[in-house]
C-alpha cells in the first residue's frame, strides 16, 4: 500500500528517498514519485517500478536536500502519472491576480470529504489535474498559506475528514517539511548526525539511514527542519514523544538462495515458529502481558477481529478455544464488525490478529469494540511498535520477522502458534488444563520446527501437482472442522498469486451447491488429516470421484488413503493432532507458490493487492 519517505538535509537526499521507496516496494504500489526543493518545486513520477524512477531522477539530475517521495496504491483515480504523488499546488486566480503554486505534498489514506473541498477550491480558482482525493489537500494548504507552512497544515487538517499521513514542503521555506497523521502511520527519524531529519510511513524505509525513531501518535502534527524537530498533539500542544532505537530489519530484504520472498518466507517457517515460541517454558497468562491472569479469569467469551489471512488464523483458533478452553468464540471480519449493530459484552475478550498491526479495518474494529465498552483487548501481532500493540491492553508478539511477500505465509503459522498458546493460557486460567495436557501440548509445540522441516521436504511432490494446476482456471478446496479454515487459506493463497479462481467449502457442504461445478477441469484439493471426521470426508471424496472430479488429497501419515486413478495423494510425514493446521497449510502455500511460478505471475507483488492495507 502507499508509502512515504521525506527529509530535510544538507546533502543531496534524493538517493536516500529513492532507496526508502525501494524498501517499501514490497507493500504493493502502482506508481511512484519524488519531489525536491531545487530553486522551486521539481519532481519525477512513474507508473513503472522504483528502479525506473531512479533512472529518471539520474537522467534529469534531480537533486536537493529537502524532498518527499511516495509509492501510490490507487484508490481515487487510475494508476497514471498525473495521479501519482507528489502533487503540486498550481496556485489560484487568473491574469494579474494569478498566484503561483507553492506546496508539494504526498499523502497516504483517503480524504472522505474531497468532493466538497474540491468544489470550494475550484470556486477560488484552483485547477485540478488529477482524479485523486489527495490533490485537494495540496491546494487547500496553498490557499491557507500565509508565510508559515506549519500554520497552513494545522488549518488544513482541521478541514479534512478521513484518514491521512501527510508530508509536505513549500517553495518559500527551503529547509522545512511538515507532516500529520490520523488513521495512517507516520514516523519521524532523527538523523544520526543531528543535522537531518526524516518522516516515513514505516521505520523500515529508513533502515541503514537512522535507527532513532519517534512513533507519532494519532492526531500528531510534526515540523522537521535542519537539526530540529517539533511534535504537536491533536490539540496543537507541544508533545514530548520518546525517541526509540529501532533495529529496522534491512537484512530481511536479502533473498539468499530463493527465487522469491514468498518462497524464502515459506522456508523460514521452522525458524519463525521456533522464535515465536522461544522462552515459553510453561503456560502462564503473563505471556500475554501484565495483568493477563485477571483478564483471562474475568472474561467469559472471545471475539476475534481480523482481515485476510489473519482472519483465517482466527477461524482456526475458534475450534481450539471452544474445544480446549471451552470458551464461546466468535470470529468476525473486521470491516463487517465495525459497521454492524452488535451486542457488546464487557466480559468478552476482544482479540485482534494482524501481521502489520496497521490494518485500517482491524484498528477501526478494535476502536469500535472499545467504544462499545469492551475494554479487555489483546492482539496477536508481528510488529511490536505498531498502533495495534499500543492500543491493546495485552499482546503476544509473533516473531515471524519482516514478511515481504504480499501473500502471507510465515505470519499465518506464527499467528496460529500464538493463538494456540492463548488457548492454553485461557484454559489454564479457567482451571481447564491438566498438567499432563499442558506437558503434552508443550512437547508438541517444541517439536513443530522439526515437523515443519519434514513437511517442507514434500516440495518436489507439490511441484508435480502445481504443473497440473497451472493449466486450470478454477479449483475447489475442501476441509472439515479445524481444517476448513486451512482449506480457506489454501484457496486464498492460490487466487492471490496465481489468479486461478479458487473457493473453499466445508466438505459437508459440497452436495449443497459446489458439486454442480465438479468436472475434470475442476481440481478438488482435500485437506484430510486423520481426525474424527476422516470417514465423513472420504464419503465427500467419493462424491467428487463419481462426477469425474480429480482429487488432490493431503492425507495424514496414518489416513489410509492411497493414490489411484483421479486421486493424487501427498502423505504428511507425521500425524499431529490439534496442531495439525500449522503443518497442513504448508503444502498449500507451496502449491500456490509453484502454480504461480509456472504461470509466470509476479509472485511477491500480485496485481491489485497490497501488503499493508492502511486505508479502509
Ligand atoms: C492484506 C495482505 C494480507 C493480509 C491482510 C491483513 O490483504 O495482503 O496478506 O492477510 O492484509 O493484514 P494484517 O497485517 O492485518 O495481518
Amino acid at each position: 500500500m502507499c508509502g512515504i519517505v521525506a527529509s530535510v538535509s544538507t546533502r543531496n537526499i534524493v538517493p536516500i528517498l529513492v532507496q526508502g521507496l525501494q524498501r517499501l516496494e514490497y507493500r504493493g504500489y502502482d506508481s511512484c514519485g519524488v519531489a525536491v526543493h531545487a530553486d522551486g518545486l521539481k519532481r519525477a513520477r512513474s507508473t513503472s517500478r522504483v528502479a525506473e524512477l531512479q533512472a529518471q531522477v539520474s537522467a534529469e539530475h534531480l537533486e536537493g536536500g529537502t524532498g518527499i517521495a511516495h509509492t501510490r496504491w490507487a484508490t481515487h483515480g487510475a494508476p497514471a502519472v498525473h495521479n501519482a504523488h507528489p502533487h503540486f499546488s498550481h496556485g489560484s486566480g487568473a491574469g494579474s491576480n494569478a498566484r503561483p503554486g507553492k506546496v508539494a505534498l504526498v499523502h497516504n489514506g483517503i480524504i472522505e470529504n474531497h468532493d466538497e473541498l474540491r468544489a470550494a477550491l475550484q470556486a477560488k480558482g484552483y485547477v485540478f489535474d488529477s482524479q485523486t482525493d489527495t490533490e485537494v489537500i495540496v491546494h487547500l494548504m496553498d490557499s491557507l498559506y500565509d508565510g508559515d507552512l506549519f500554520e497552513a497544515l494545522k488549518a488544513a487538517v482541521a478541514q479534512l475528514r478521513g484518514a491521512y499521513a501527510i508530508a509536505a514542503f513549500c517553495k518559500d521555506e527551503p529547509h522545512r517539511v511538515v507532516g500529520a497523521r490520523a488513521g495512517s502511520p507516520l514516523i519521524l527519524g532523527v538523523g544520526q548526525d543531528h543535522s537531518e531529519n526524516f518522516l516515513a510511513s514505516d521505520a523500515m524505509a529508513l533502515a541503514g539511514v537512522t535507527d532513532q525513531i519517534v512513533y507519532l501518535e494519532e492526531g500528531d502534527l510534526v515540523d522537521i527542519q535542519l537539526g530540529k524537530y517539533w511534535v504537536f498533539d491533536r490539540q496543537h500542544q507541544r508533545a514530548a514523544r520518546e525517541v526509540k532505537t529501532v533495529h529496522a530489519h534491512s537484512g530481511a530484504a536479502e533473498l539468499g538462495p530463493y527465487r522469491h520472498y514468498m518462497q524464502k518466507e515459506i522456508f523460514e517457517q521452522p525458524r519463525a515458529i521456533a522464535d515465536t515460541l522461544e522462552g515459553v517454558e510453561g503456560i502462564v497468562p503473563e505471556l500475554f502481558g501484565d495483568g493477563a491472569y485477571r483478564v483471562f479469569q474475568d472474561i467469559d467469551s472471545v471475539l476475534i477481529l481480523a482481515c485476510g489471512t489473519s482472519y483465517y488464523s482466527g477461524c482456526a483458533a475458534k475450534y481450539w478455544l471452544e474445544s480446549i478452553a471451552k470458551i464461546p468464540t466468535q470470529v468476525e471480519v473486521a470491516s463487517e464488525y465495525r459497521y454492524r449493530d452488535s451486542v457488546p459484552s464487557p466480559k468478552t475478550l476482544v482479540v485482534t490478529i494482524t501481521q502489520s498491526g496497521e490494518t485500517a479495518d482491524t484498528l477501526a474494529a478494535l476502536r469500535h469494540a472499545q467504544g462499545l465498552g469492551m475494554t479487555q483487548t489483546l492482539t496477536i501481532c508481528n510488529v511490536a511498535t505498531s498502533a495495534m500493540v499500543r492500543e491493546c491492553k495485552l499482546a503476544y508478539i509473533t516473531r515471524a520477522g519482516v514478511e515481504i511477500g504480499v501473500a502471507s505465509t510465515k505470519a499465518f503459522t506464527t499467528q496460529l502458534a500464538g493463538l494456540f498458546l492463548l488457548t492454553l493460557a485461557l484454559a489454564q486460567a479457567k482451571g481447564r488444563l491438566s498438567e499432563e495436557d499442558e506437558a503434552a501440548h508443550l512437547k508438541a509445540m517444541r517439536h513443530l520446527p522439526a515437523a515443519l522441516q519434514a513437511v517442507l521436504a514434500l516440495e518436489p511432490q507439490v511441484i508435480s501437482w502445481a504443473e497440473d494446476f497451472a493449466k486450470m482456471e478454477n479449483a475447489l478446496f475442501l476441509g472439515r472442522g479445524l481444517h476448513y479454515p486451512i482449506a480457506l487459506e489454501g484457496a486464498l493463497k492460490l487466487k492471490e498469486i496465481s489468479y486461478i479462481h479458487a473457493e473453499a467449502y466445508p466438505a459437508g457442504e459440497l452436495k449443497h451447491g459446489p458439486l454442480a461445478l465438479v468436472t475434470s477441469a475442476m481440481p478438488v484439493v482435500t485437506v484430510a488429516p486423520n481426525d474424527a471426521l476422516l470417514e465423513k470426508l472420504k464419503s465427500n471424496m467419493q462424491e467428487v470421484r463419481a462426477r469425474g472430479g480429480v482429487l488432490y488429497v493431503l492425507a495424514d501419515a496414518d489416513s489410509h488413503i492411497d493414490s489411484s486413478e483421479g486421486v493424487h495423494v501427498i502423505r504428511m510425514p507425521e500425524h499431529y493432532g490439534a496442531l495439525s493446521p500449522l503443518l497442513h497449510v504448508v503444502p498449500l502455500q507451496l502449491l500456490a507458490y509453484h502454480t504461480a511460478v509456472a504461470r509466470g505471475t509476479d509472485v511477491d507483488k500480485p496485481r491489485n493487492l497490497a501488503k499493508s492495507v492502511t486505508v479502509e
